[in-house]
């Protein structure tokens, strides 16, 4: 009998997550004549009512391959286990939403995400025993269990397309430009951007930084008469013996970025260099929206592919991955287990150190 699927993007959105959906919905109901519901922004469209599903069939998948975003929308505050509720109350709502799976006849949900969506399909699976497959999303390429995560490539893209654009005009009037990338509590998007983009210093959250050697590396370069520095910071950096800018309270609400990381760099070199000539462009959200590049696009395929194998196998609580260049099915807990940080002392940030990158630590 041909299954009977849901599926559901959660967290923020990375380009590519519609070819994810693209490739389940061809493949899964092309070869195996599926019947794929989608479910709206996470799971809140099996938790209200009326109910907000899309049957999802060749027809609906036309033309999303390029589209970035997600046709299902998506949600990072609808935790079922910890439901906010309008007055500010947290409340499990696990329960109801088990039953409005059940009611859905659905015998399995594939569930697209980062680690706190893939926590809460492992929960659903644990606790409910919903058959879950989860897809590993984020720009931020923080999930340990995959080589890289779709998104990630094409947020890298936008953030060097943004340094390209920096450095002319930094160059026009001797500035020193900064540039605060995304990235959580890791600094894989600053270090590859940085990298590509040229960047004269990095400031990722793994090597916590002296602003003292930030000054001595534009002083230096400003002795051989270049004039403007280009510096790259990670939305999560911290300021040696310090903490990241960051908005107050526990993970999920502790919100970086929106300057934070960017503005404290800007004000240290502005005692210490005497100028108030040095500006800050916060990317933001423009490193997550748009299209997605080629690579996303064939690897959100592979995935997306990848993840109708393990539902058809019975492979329930696994994650589809990329590992070591192939597609592989994970369990689940192992992919959540360890938060991906950059290794300061890795391969990556040697390269960069090579060619004269300065990380202030
Ligand atoms: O996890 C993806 C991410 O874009 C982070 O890099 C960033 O800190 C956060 O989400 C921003 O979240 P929001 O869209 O809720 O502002």
């Amino acid at each position: 009998m041909p299954l009977r699927i849901g599926i559901s993007t959660g967290g923020g959105d990375a380009p590519g997550l519609n070819a994810v959906i693209r490739a389940i919905v061809k493949y899964g109901v092309g070869q195996y004549h599926w019947q794929v519901v989608g479910i709206e922004d996470a799971f809140d469209g099996l938790l209200e009512s009326p109910r907000r599903l899309q049957t999802l069939d060749l027809r609906s998948c036309k033309g999303i391959l390029t589209l970035g975003g997600t046709i299902l929308g998506t949600s990072n505050r609808g935790d079922p286990f910890a439901y906010p509720d309008p007055d500010g109350k947290v409340t499990d709502r696990s329960a109801e939403l088990v039953s409005a799976i059940r009611d859905e006849g659905l015998e399995g949900l594939i569930s697209i995400g980062g680690d706190g969506t893939q926590k809460i399909a492992l929960r659903l699976m644990r606790d409910h025993d919903i058959p879950v497959v989860g897809v590993p999303k984020t720009i931020d390429n923080d999930l340990s269990a995959t080589d890289v995560t779709f998104g990630f490539m094409s947020a890298v893209q936008a953030a060097s397309d943004a340094l390209d654009r920096l450095h002319t005009t930094a160059e026009a009037h001797d500035r020193v430009m900064i540039l605060e990338v995304m990235g959580r509590d890791a600094g894989w998007i600053a270090l590859q951007s940085g990298i590509a983009g040229g960047a004269d210093c990095i400031l990722i959250p793994e090597i916590p930084y002296d602003v003292n050697r930030l000054v001595d590396k534009i002083e230096r370069r400003r002795s051989l008469r270049r004039y403007f520095t280009i510096i790259v910071v990670a939305e999560g950096a911290v300021p040696a013996g310090g903490e990241a800018g960051a908005s107050p309270g526990p993970s999920p609400s502790r919100r970086l970025g929106g300057g934070r990381a960017g503005v404290a760099v800007a004000e240290a070199l502005t005692e210490r260099l005497h100028t108030d000539d040095i500006r800050v462009t916060v990317l933001g959200h423009l490193q997550r929206g748009g299209t997605p590049i080629a690579f996303d696009r064939v690897l959100a395929t592979r995935l997306g592919v990848g993840a109708v194998d393990l539902a058809q196998e019975g492979r329930w609580g696994e994650i589809i991955c990329l590992h070591h260049d192939r597609i592989v099915g994970l369990p689940i807990e192992e992919a959540v287990a360890v938060y991906r940080t950059v290794d300061p002392d890795g391969e990556l940030v040697r390269a960069a150190r090579a060619v004269g990158i300065e990380f202030g630590g």
